[in-house]
Order: structure tokens, then C-alpha cells, then sequence
């Protein structure tokens, strides 16, 4: 027997459902924000992602699923969606439209991490990248889409916010954090030690409770943002406590991906053991430029679908459709033509043996149909149809041409 790889998994029944409808709920929120879909491929040139999400982040330097292709080029599956839209973006010149664009798309995302509780080679995340709008009202935008998302499908959150700054306060910001951080650097741990030549920022995430501890005193951004980011910053959080959505800021907050700016955030929750991040984002405002094409602000997030699967609350299944069974051999070819044209409108379950009543109203059953109907003998000589509805138990015999 062949299984999945390690780290990746079938996604089947119940699983499957909570998958759909994850999908169905996001797609119809963020359609009613302005969203449309994008599909961009699986498979990308191993450099979009050493550009976009950093050479020095542990997506790209230790977790890329990357090889050389028959045609000896480099190429990697996409660890996330961002780059691959914003490539897509500015190859389909969308970058020199006046018009604001916006997308949604859901997919696979590979990351050869250890696979653990909620920790996947494979996983799926539902995202949505925003382009051309500048205004902190659009991250407010999109973190309040992103709560309704959650709100609709009965998941609780918490929300955690920071301001990355921008090429103009994160560079001075940078060198006095190295500085600081030469100080300490003995104690730090190996990881940490390559990040201050590498990323120092990414040295405040560590998750080394001793590299943590020395980090109490170290500077914060939020101290040293430009008078825009400030301004920015401190703008969303008043529309965040106008609109009654709780945060917390968290200043080590710098995310996994090297091409943020200003806003970032995570959503989390406490149900679902250590890999507890459900989704994540901000603000990628040089990004567009840095992959050649015209400076476009931009924002987005994504939602890890695995990591929620447990926590939504499944709407109450109810009876639908329609049964459709024979009682005598003869009967069952007459309901090819019913079930076709039924199905033009609702579900159709069609029994292709011909059995006896009892049989055929557990077969209703078992499928949840709202609906047993079923041609015995004497409907099949009067071209009449037996029709039980399984909810209110109302019975009646109809003629076929008026099912
Ligand atoms: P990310 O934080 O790397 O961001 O991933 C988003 C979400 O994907 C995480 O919060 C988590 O729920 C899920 N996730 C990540 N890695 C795994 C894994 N190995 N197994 C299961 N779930 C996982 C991004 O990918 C950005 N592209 C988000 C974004 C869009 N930023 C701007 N636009």
C-alpha cells in the first residue's frame, strides 16, 4: 500500500467538507470586499522566491521543495502565494493600470519543514493580496475581513499587530538594534548569531527563551517609527478600538517573510497547540517594485486552512434533494430522464437496482435526502410517481409529466 509522503495528508469526507466550507465562506466574504480570484502556478523559478520572500528566511534557506527541471532550469513550489501573485501582477502589466486590484485565491503551499500538530509539508492556505491602495484604511479593511471570515465560521482569535516601518526608519532602526545585539551576542543562541550579520530583526521572534529574556531591554521599533508610520500605526489601532476589534501589539512581532513594510499582524489562537498562528499578513509596499514593476503599494494575508480545520463550527446538516428508486427491473431505466432533468436543480441520488420499499426508504436515508421517490409497478402502468417528503412525512402519488 502506497501512503502520502510525510507531512502531507488526503483530505476526504468530514475533513473535506470543513475544507469546502472554509473555502465557500471565505470566497463569499471577500467577494463582498471586491475580491476576484487568481490562480497563479504551483511550480515558479527558484529566484522569485529568493527576491521576494528573502534569501536569509528560513522558508527559502532550509524549507524550499527546489530542484533542477528536465530542462535544467531552477525551480521551486511555491511556499506561499504572495510572490507568485505579485509576478503575475506585473507580468500582466497590471501595474500600469490606474485601477486598484484586488484578488483572492486559495491553493497548496509546500514547505519542507518537521512535520508536527498542525505543521504540514503540505498545507493549503486561503489568501488575498490587495494592490494600489496606499491608506491605513485598507489594512483596517482587510484585518476586519479577515475577523469576519472567522466570525462566520464560529473560529475565536487573537489578534496581534506591529508596524515594521519603512526604508526609512527600519535602516537606522536595524543598526541600533545590531549594535545592541553585538552587546549580548555570546549568550544568543547559534541561529540568532548569523541573523544579526543576516536579518537581525528576525533575532526578536527567536523562540530561545534565553535569547528572549536578553531581549527585554533591546530597542523597539515602535519607538524609533518615522513621524508616517507612526502616524499610520497609531491610525489603525483608533479604527481597530472604534470597530470593537481587540489586539494586542506585539513589537516582536516581524513575521517569516522578508518582504513586509509597515503594518504587519497575525491572527492566533489558543485551541490548537504550539503552531497556534491561524493567519498572517501586512504590508508589502516595495515588493511590486523590487520584482520590476512599478512601485504599487500593496497588503494581504493568508489563512493556514489546516490549522482552523478543528475549530469551525460546521453548519447543522440538513435534509436535501431527492431519492429516486424502482421497485420492479422495468421501472429503473424510466428514471434516467427524471434524475437528469432533477439535477438540473438539486441533488439527485439514483439507485440503479430495483429493490423493495423498505430497502429503498434506508437507502433515502443514508444519503439524507429530503425526498424518497420511487416507481413500483402500478406507477410504472399509470405513468405515475410515489413521492415521500422525509421531513414533514407527507405522501402523495403524482403524475410523472408534473414531478
Ligand atoms: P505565513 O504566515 O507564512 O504568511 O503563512 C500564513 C498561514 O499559513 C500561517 O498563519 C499558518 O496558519 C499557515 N501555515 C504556514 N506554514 C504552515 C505549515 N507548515 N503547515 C500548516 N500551516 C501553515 C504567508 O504565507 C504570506 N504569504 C501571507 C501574506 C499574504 N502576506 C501578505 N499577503
Amino acid at each position: 500500500m502506497i501512503n502520502p509522503l510525510r507531512g502531507m495528508k488526503d483530505l476526504t469526507f468530514e475533513e473535506s467538507a470543513r475544507f469546502v466550507h472554509i473555502i465557500t465562506t471565505a470566497i463569499s466574504i471577500s467577494k463582498k470586499y471586491g475580491y476576484s480570484y487568481i490562480e497563479t502556478p504551483i511550480l515558479e523559478e527558484t529566484g522569485l522566491f529568493k527576491r521576494s520572500v528573502g534569501e536569509s528566511s528560513d522558508i527559502v534557506g532550509k524549507e524550499m521543495y527546489q530542484f533542477e527541471d528536465k530542462g535544467g532550469n531552477d525551480v521551486c513550489m511555491r511556499p506561499e502565494g504572495t510572490a507568485g501573485i505579485v509576478r503575475a501582477f506585473v507580468s500582466a502589466k497590471l501595474d500600469r493600470q490606474p485601477v486598484k486590484q484586488k484578488f483572492y485565491y486559495y491553493g497548496p503551499m509546500f514547505r519542507y519543514e518537521r512535520p508536527q500538530k498542525g505543521r504540514l509539508r503540505e498545507f493549503h492556505q486561503f489568501g488575498c493580496e490587495s494592490f494600489g491602495e496606499a491608506s491605513v484604511y485598507e489594512d483596517f479593511t482587510i484585518i476586519t475581513m479577515i475577523s469576519q471570515i472567522f466570525d462566520a465560521l464560529g473560529i475565536g482569535f487573537d489578534l496581534q499587530i506591529n508596524s515594521l516601518g519603512c526604508p526609512e526608519c527600519m535602516p537606522p532602526y536595524k543598526q541600533n538594534l545590531v549594535g545592541f545585539l553585538r552587546e549580548t551576542q555570546e549568550e544568543l543562541c547559534e541561529d540568532c548569531n548569523r541573523r544579526i550579520g543576516t536579518n537581525p530583526i528576525r533575532v526578536l521572534d527567536c523562540k530561545n527563551q534565553t535569547c528572549q529574556s536578553l531581549l527585554t531591554n533591546s530597542p523597539k521599533l515602535m519607538d524609533n517609527l518615522c513621524g508616517e508610520c507612526d502616524t499610520d500605526f497609531k491610525k489603525l489601532t483608533d479604527l481597530l478600538d472604534k470597530a470593537d476589534i481587540k489586539y494586542k501589539v506585539d513589537t516582536n512581532l516581524v513575521r517569516g517573510l522578508d518582504y513586509y513594510s509597515k503594518t504587519a499582524f497575525e491572527f492566533v489562537s489558543n485551541e490548537i497547540g504550539a503552531q497556534s498562528a491561524i493567519a498572517g499578513g501586512g504590508r508589502y509596499d516595495k515588493l511590486v517594485e523590487f520584482l520590476d514593476g512599478k512601485p504599487t503599494p500593496a497588503v494581504g494575508f493568508a489563512i493556514g486552512i489546516e490549522r482552523i480545520m478543528e475549530l469551525v463550527q460546521m453548519p447543522e446538516v440538513k435534509r436535501e434533494g431527492i431519492y429516486l428508486g424502482a421497485m420492479i427491473e422495468e421501472a429503473v431505466e424510466t428514471l434516467f430522464p427524471i434524475a437528469t432533468a432533477k439535477r438540473l436543480e438539486q441533488k439527485v441520488t439514483l439507485e440503479y437496482n430495483s429493490k423493495g420499499f423498505k430497502s429503498h426508504m434506508k437507502g433515502a436515508d443514508k444519503v439524507n435526502a429530503k425526498y424518497c421517490v420511487l416507481i413500483g409497478e402500478d406507477e410504472l402502468k399509470n405513468g405515475t410517481i410515489w413521492v415521500k417528503d422525509l421531513e414533514s412525512k407527507e405522501e402523495k402519488t403524482v403524475l410523472l409529466e408534473e414531478f
